[in-house]
């Protein structure tokens, strides 16, 4: 028996040996009854290691593909072929996948911070100590609600910075964003699922929340944040979804006489608000703006991350929850055995309490200020008027809408071409409305962003040009 061995592959060659054994057994090749070749035979065919011939005879067996007769030798058992419904796995060998994609590729992704500047040497310190606590405790499952430390610091700074007093009781350890809404989408799934949520919007938001068998009422945005005026006047849910101090995508901050109809809005009908702040903390001009928690702590659950003002791959974030709801939130992530590494909850906590968290902010709202002017600058000398920059000096990314054209997410592929990627406002549409250009400008260098306003430019007039 032949079997094709391919010693370029990382693939180990028992590995490839199994696969090829498994496949011809699941098809039929070989049928239920065949005898198997013995491993010298196979051995001397495809010089491979008798050992590992053996092993693979060992572990099909095991798992109730082969039978062996002490003695006798090995057998395919019955009742093990899949036969038309066997399908390959094709995927490519890690590693050997073809890059079609321009390697000079310029990438305004929206949401990535500056990841050249986090201080990875102060992080790695918190680690060390993180991990020189290392007890049974700590190497047990975390507690549901967090490890006490990083609440308490997340207690400090939420005063500090957000002006939120807050008990430890009502901070909820997550892993990130994602993970809360996944958890308040699962934890009022009892009651009648319709989400009420800004659009456009931050896609995983209305994903989480649409396959978890909501019906997402989209309420539209504009200058002025989600259009209360729009709202329903009997709501059938519990839940309204918005980004209150930097609207995703837009850019834009809800106004004042919105948040007091919202929380109005909410209150009257016995509704909760989860307030998405994801970088309120990168302001450039002005006061942090407040949350909509200090209007009404019993109704809003605000939505804190680590993935701006840290770095995205730490998967930490935090829910505020009214205290009414606080144990019950608990029981239903308990169910869930959504818990966060208690490493990294303990490195965050002494990376709060060392201040290296708070210089790390300030220093990358220096940064970020920077960028923010130089890629509006940019903009403004490729495009002069025939743009519109909304941001309100805030975050990390600017939406960029056009006074004569608005994107569709199809334009925006066709703009690789020109070696350069951005995001568009269409494919935040909760029923793909055309908009304008997302351009994060977090982890782009000033020098992209110079040479990526220029490619942006000829790819604009490219596809302007085409259409006009
Ligand atoms: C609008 C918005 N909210 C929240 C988040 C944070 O999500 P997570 O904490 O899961 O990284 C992001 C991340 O990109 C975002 O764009």
């Amino acid at each position: 028996m032949y079997i094709e061995i391919d010693r370029s592959l990382r693939n180990p060659i028992r590995n490839q040996l199994y696969e090829q054994l498994l496949e011809r057994i699941l098809k039929g090749e070989l049928a239920p009854g065949t005898k198997m070749p013995s491993s010298r035979h196979l051995h001397e065919k495809n010089n491979i290691s008798r050992n590992i011939i053996i092993e693979v005879y060992e572990q099909l067996s095991s798992e109730g593909y082969l039978e062996g007769k002490p003695g006798k030798g090995t057998w395919v058992a019955e009742n093990v072929i899949l036969g038309d419904s066997y399908r390959r796995r094709t995927q490519t060998e890690a590693g050997t996948e073809k890059k079609t994609k321009r390697k000079d590729l310029i990438r305004f992704n929206c949401g990535i911070p500056d990841l050249k500047q986090f201080p990875v040497k102060k992080w790695k310190r918190s680690l060390d100590y993180a991990w020189s606590l290392a007890d049974e405790k700590m190497l047990s499952y975390p507690p549901v609600e967090g490890r006490p430390e990083l609440r308490t610091e997340i207690c400090d700074y939420l005063l500090l910075v957000k002006g939120i007093r807050v008990r430890p009781e009502c901070v909820i350890m997550t892993s990130g964003t994602s993970e809360t809404l996944l958890l308040i989408a699962s934890h009022f799934s009892g009651g009648a699922r319709e989400l009420i949520i800004e659009d456009p919007v931050i896609d995983f938001a209305a994903d989480i929340f649409n396959q978890s068998g909501y019906k997402l009422r989209g309420i539209p945005v504009d200058e002025s944040g989600i259009d209360t005026g729009n709202l329903p006047s009997k709501p059938a849910g519990k839940l309204i979804f918005v980004s209150p101090s930097h609207q995703f995508p837009t850019g834009c901050v809800l106004s004042a006489k919105r948040r007091v109809s919202l929380v109005d809005y909410a209150a009257r009908n016995g509704m909760f608000i989860i307030e998405d702040d994801y970088d309120s903390e990168f302001r450039y001009e002005g006061y942090p703006l407040r949350s909509l928690f200090l209007m009404n702590p019993e109704i809003v659950i605000h939505a804190g991350t680590f993935s701006k003002n840290m770095f995205p791959s730490i998967r930490l974030g935090y829910m505020v929850v009214p205290e009414s709801i606080a144990s019950d939130i608990l029981i239903t992530k308990e169910k869930h055995q959504m818990r966060t590494p208690a490493q990294i909850q303990l490195a965050a906590a002494h990376f709060m309490k060392s201040g290296a968290f708070t210089r790390n902010i300030a220093r990358m709202k220096r940064i970020y200020k920077r960028k923010h002017s130089l890629i509006s600058q940019k903009l403004s000398d490729a495009f002069g008027g025939d743009i519109e920059i909304n941001s309100n000096a805030a975050g990390m990314h600017l939406n960029v809408s056009h006074k004569r054209y608005e994107f569709s997410a199809d334009d925006c592929r066709k703009f690789e071409e020109f070696g350069v990627r951005v995001d568009c406002e269409a494919s935040y549409s909760l029923n793909g409305k055309k908009g304008g250009l997302l351009l994060g400008f977090g982890n782009v260098s000033e020098k992209e962003i110079a040479e990526g306003i220029k490619r942006l430019k000829r790819a604009v007039d490219s596809v302007i040009g085409r259409i006009e």
